[in-house]
Formats: C-alpha cells, sequence, structure tokens
C-alpha cells in the first residue's frame, strides 16, 4: 500500500502545481488579450491605429464604436489619457455599463484610446527610457489630437484619471494641442502635499534613486500571483487599498479588481517616477530635473522651467472623489482656486462623496460619467 501511495501523491502534487502555474481559465485567457480582441469578441467596432510623433515615436492609438455597430460614432470626439502605468485598459475593464470609454462610446461620441510610449502597446524599446510624462503631451498627446482631428473634424475633448491629468496639461500649458473643446481630470492636479498612505512614504524615500542605478524603466508586468490575490481575497485587497488608493468607504466594487491583473501594471521610466516625485516634493509643476549640467543644454538655465498654466485658454473640468487617499480634497481645491486665476474659458470642479481614486475605474455606479457627457455636450 505504502508503495502505491508515494508515486500517487507525487502525481498530485504534479497536478496542482500545473494549476496553480501553468493552467489559465478561459476567463483569464480572455482578460489578458489585447484591448482591440478583447473588445471585439464583446461586439465593440474597434480599429488600431499607428502614428509618428514629431519626435519619431511610434504610438499606438483605438479608435471605438458604439457595440453592435458597423461603424465609428459621429459624435464628438474624445481622447483617453492613460495614468501612471500606461494602462488604457483600466478604461474599459469595469462593467460594460460602468466603463468610462464603453459608456461614451455607447452614447454616441467618437472615442479614442491613446497609450503611450514606453507602455505594451506602444513599446519604442530601441528608443530608450528618458521620458516621462512631459513627452506623453508634448509628443503623444499632440498628435493624437492632430490625427483625430482627420478623421473627425470637430473640437476634441480629453479625460484623463491620475497622471493622465498631468499628461493633459502638459499638452496645454506647452500649446501643443490643438483643436481642443473641453479637457477632464479625474482623481488628478499637480498637488501632493496632502496625499497619504503608503505612496508618499515611498516617493519621499530614496528609493527610486537607488533603483535608477540598476534600471531605467521599472516592468514588473501582470502575474498570477496579482490574479489570485485580488480574485479570491477581496477583503485583503481592499486593506491593501486603504493605505494607498481608497479608503475603505469608496464606493469601489471590489469584486471586480482582477479584470486589471491580467493587463497591470505596464511598465513605466524611472524618469517618469522621478518627474512625479520631483513635483510631488517641490509642489511646483515643472519641467524635468536632469541636473544643473544638463538643464543647462536642454532649458539654458540650470533650474527646470515651470509650466506656464497661464498659457492655459481651454475649459478645464476637474473631479475628485472624498475618499481618494492621493488626490485629496484640500489639493484638488488649490489647483482649482489657481487655474480660476489663469485665462482659462471655463473652470469647475466636482466633488463625488462615495468616490476615491480607484473606484473612477471600478466604480458600483459610475454616476460621475452623467457629468462627463453633459460637459462635452455642452457648449
Ligand atoms: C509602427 O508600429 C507598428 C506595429 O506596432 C507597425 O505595424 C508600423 O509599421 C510602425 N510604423 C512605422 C512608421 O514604423
Ligand atoms: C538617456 O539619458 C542618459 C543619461 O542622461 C544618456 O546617457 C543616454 O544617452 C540617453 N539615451 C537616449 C536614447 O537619449
Ligand atoms: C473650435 O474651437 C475654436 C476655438 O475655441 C472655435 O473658434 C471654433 O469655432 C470651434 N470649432 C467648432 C467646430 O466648434
Ligand atoms: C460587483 O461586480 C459583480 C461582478 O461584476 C456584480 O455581480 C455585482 O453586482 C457588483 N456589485 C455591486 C454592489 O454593484
Ligand atoms: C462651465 O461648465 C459647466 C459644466 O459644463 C456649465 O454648467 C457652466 O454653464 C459653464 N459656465 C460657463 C460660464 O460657461
Amino acid at each position: 500500500m505504502y508503495h502505491f501511495k508515494k508515486p500517487l501523491i507525487g502525481l498530485i502534487i504534479s497536478i496542482l502545481t500545473y494549476l496553480i502555474i501553468f493552467f489559465e481559465s478561459e476567463e483569464e485567457k480572455f482578460l489578458k488579450l489585447p484591448i482591440d480582441i478583447r473588445l471585439r469578441k464583446l461586439n465593440y467596432p474597434i480599429q488600431r491605429h499607428h502614428i509618428i510623433t514629431d519626435d519619431n515615436f511610434n504610438i499606438t492609438i483605438f479608435r471605438l464604436g458604439k457595440k453592435g455597430s458597423y461603424q465609428f460614432n459621429q459624435g464628438k470626439p474624445v481622447v483617453f489619457v492613460p495614468q501612471f502605468l500606461n494602462c488604457i485598459d483600466s478604461y474599459v475593464l469595469n462593467e460594460e455599463h460602468l466603463s468610462p470609454a464603453l459608456v461614451l462610446a455607447n452614447y454616441g461620441l467618437d472615442v479614442w484610446l491613446m497609450s503611450t510610449r514606453g507602455g505594451d502597446y506602444s513599446p519604442n524599446n530601441e528608443k530608450g527610457s528618458n521620458f516621462s510624462f512631459h513627452e506623453y503631451g508634448f509628443y503623444d498627446l499632440s498628435k493624437t489630437f492632430e490625427y483625430v482631428y482627420l478623421f473627425n473634424p470637430q473640437n476634441i475633448s480629453a479625460i484623463g484619471h491620475s497622471q493622465g491629468g498631468n499628461t493633459i496639461l502638459v499638452g496645454l500649458a506647452e500649446k501643443r494641442l490643438k483643436n481642443t473643446h473641453k479637457m477632464i481630470i479625474y482623481g488628478g492636479g499637480i498637488y501632493g502635499k496632502h496625499a497619504q498612505g503608503l505612496f508618499p512614504l515611498l516617493i519621499n524615500s530614496p528609493l527610486v534613486e537607488i533603483l535608477s542605478y540598476f534600471t531605467d524603466k521599472i516592468n514588473i508586468g501582470p502575474s498570477r500571483f496579482l490574479f489570485y490575490l485580488t480574485k479570491h481575497f477581496h477583503y485583503l485587497s481592499r486593506l491593501f487599498f486603504h493605505y494607498v488608493i481608497d479608503t475603505l468607504e469608496s464606493d469601489m466594487n471590489i469584486s471586480n479588481l482582477y479584470h486589471f491583473a491580467k493587463r497591470s501594471p505596464q511598465p513605466t521610466t524611472i524618469q517618469n517616477i522621478l518627474h512625479y516625485k520631483q513635483m510631488f516634493v517641490s509642489g511646483v509643476f515643472k519641467r524635468y530635473d536632469y541636473g544643473p549640467t544638463i538643464n543647462l543644454q536642454k532649458y539654458g538655465q540650470l533650474e527646470p522651467p515651470q509650466y506656464n498654466l497661464n498659457q492655459i485658454e481651454e475649459s478645464i473640468h476637474l473631479i475628485y472623489g472624498t475618499h481618494d487617499v492621493l488626490a485629496r480634497q484640500p489639493d484638488a481645491q488649490k489647483f482649482y482656486q489657481e487655474l480660476k486665476k489663469t485665462q482659462a474659458k471655463n473652470v469647475t470642479i466636482s466633488e463625488y462623496a462615495s468616490m476615491g481614486h480607484i473606484s473612477f475605474i471600478l466604480d458600483k455606479r459610475a454616476s460621475f460619467l452623467k457629468e462627463i457627457i453633459s460637459i462635452i455636450e455642452d457648449d
């Protein structure tokens, strides 16, 4: 009997190992698919376009139409701008009636999703990693606006969550965006003085500088571990988020968090994190600080120049959640007051008492989308 048991136990262990390490459920395979293939399976028309920026990066953007339709919408064009981890998929991974890009496409707006240099859809690996959200806004977003206008010659709106907001602000302050309509920033802004939780601790530590000795890019990549953890351990994931992004009170639907684990985190550059850090620590929205020698070559001065918010003439609409651990009320209000002093046409701010930071991606009701549609439709 004993002789028989040993191989049996070995066999069971092998099968379990296979299941844990190699087996992929149909759902996992589906969530792993690139955004266009996945959405086509859900019956959305979606096209992949490649554009070449002024500094020669090859950027992928997607055009998304109404579910079940054979053509793209003729409504007002809107560009979704990715956040920190470059994950454009985050705009389509909630339930269909709650995902920002899907809701706007089904409403009839002409939806475009921009990926940025360095992410999985626009790797540009041969070009190195010397870029941050400055280049996303200065080159990638401006070329996207030009390109979208060729297909739909109406003024274009942009929507950016979190760091996506900084990308938009760079484009505006540097006067790079043409044919603009409404600029909508949620869970974003340039101030982080009141941010709480793990992120300020990490960003204020020398961790990124230490990492920069070893690598110029962070590429953790999606993992099975994250997938299982977020799929099966909701309370633990929720508790972790409480200390990083959304307090426990926010209305995010934690049971959908695992949708991301097959697409996120995507790569980002050390320069992007350092640029963020410089802004965060100094409280000044300025260009990347290369150190005095290179600053002098690049900018003709020892200190990096500030972005000139006074250049902004567009309408800017800020939206934030009360339970956001990162983009908090006092910082959002301060930024709002500052924008109101600029030439910006119309600056508004709204607070959602049930929302946090990730809940803009995974909210149970997504009522802020009604406001976004009315801002874009309002002339
Ligand atoms: C841009 O990249 C895509 C693949 O991602 C490729 O098909 C296309 O030819 C590239 N365009 C140029 C001009 O290199
Ligand atoms: C990136 O920056 C580093 C240091 O500033 C420099 O040595 C390198 O040549 C740059 N690479 C590219 C592709 O510009
Ligand atoms: C686009 O915006 C410009 C500047 O605000 C305005 O003059 C023009 O009429 C707008 N075009 C359309 C089609 O609304
Ligand atoms: C959360 O998402 C799950 C799965 O998509 C759904 O069944 C459930 O109804 C949602 N919960 C709430 C409170 O919306
Ligand atoms: C500013 O935008 C808001 C939201 O779209 C709108 O309700 C309001 O009428 C606008 N105000 C002006 C002065 O255009």
